[in-house]
């Protein structure tokens, strides 16, 4: 499942996982943990080479259950601080960091072993599992996303949200390294004028029929 940030990936993939009695991993958790680890050690985040250099000594585990998915950077329980805004308005320039990626996708391709599981991120149909047996593009007009985050993120508004977001997608869709774009193969879900259990079911149906 890939998308822009507040096109409904989390809430959807976590919803089809339980329909299914699947896993779950939520990638950017793994890049949001990583970012934190960073900002705790103080690493210069304007210098791609220092993040590169660092950036195999924190151990990050994600839990996959999608009642209730967890992230722990060496045993911390980072669930809370990485939605904090110093982690949202650094993690497109840490992710942007090559080995960065490849470290967190040879991470999540072993966690996402022979499979059963809902995946989502950016890059999961065209990098991390291109052989997925289903994969989905989710989007949503740059209103609705920012409606639907700056009701997540207490005293923001709808306007700064947006303008937060389209920097983030901006930087996610021109990176270099694995950026955002939509796989071979994917359908494309715009999610705007659905609802979370209308769009869980669009995908259930999209399961069904490849099975
Ligand atoms: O999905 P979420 O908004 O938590 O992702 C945070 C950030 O992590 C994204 O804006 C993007 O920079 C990065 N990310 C990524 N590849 C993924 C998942 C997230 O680059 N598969």
């Amino acid at each position: 499942m890939d998308g822009p940030s507040g096109s409904g990936k989390s809430s959807v993939s976590r919803g089809v996982a339980r329909a299914l009695g699947l896993r779950y991993l939520d990638t950017g958790a793994m890049y949001r943990a990583m970012t934190w680890w960073m900002l705790r050690e103080g690493v210069d985040l304007g210098d791609p080479a220092a993040i590169a250099a660092r950036c195999a000594e924190p151990s990050i585990e994600p839990g996959t259950d999608p009642d209730g998915p967890t992230i722990h950077v060496d045993g911390v329980d980072v669930g809370g601080p990485i939605r904090e805004a110093d982690v949202t308005g650094a993690v497109s320039v840490v992710a942007a960091v090559p080995e960065v990626r490849v470290r967190l996708v040879a991470l999540q391709r072993e966690i996402i072993g022979a499979g059963g599981i809902v995946v989502e991120g950016r890059d999961i149909g065209t990098v991390v599992c291109p052989d997925a047996s289903v994969k989905v593009y989710l989007t949503a007009s740059p209103e609705a996303r920012a409606r639907r985050r700056s009701a997540e993120v207490a005293g923001s508004t709808v306007e700064a949200q947006q303008e937060a977001m389209a920097r983030r997608d901006t930087l996610d869709s021109t990176r270099k390294t694995d950026p955002l774009s939509m796989a071979a193969g994917a359908v494309e879900l715009d999610t705007t004028a659905l609802t979370l259990d209308e769009v869980i079911a669009e995908v259930l149906r999209l399961v069904a029929d490849q099975a």
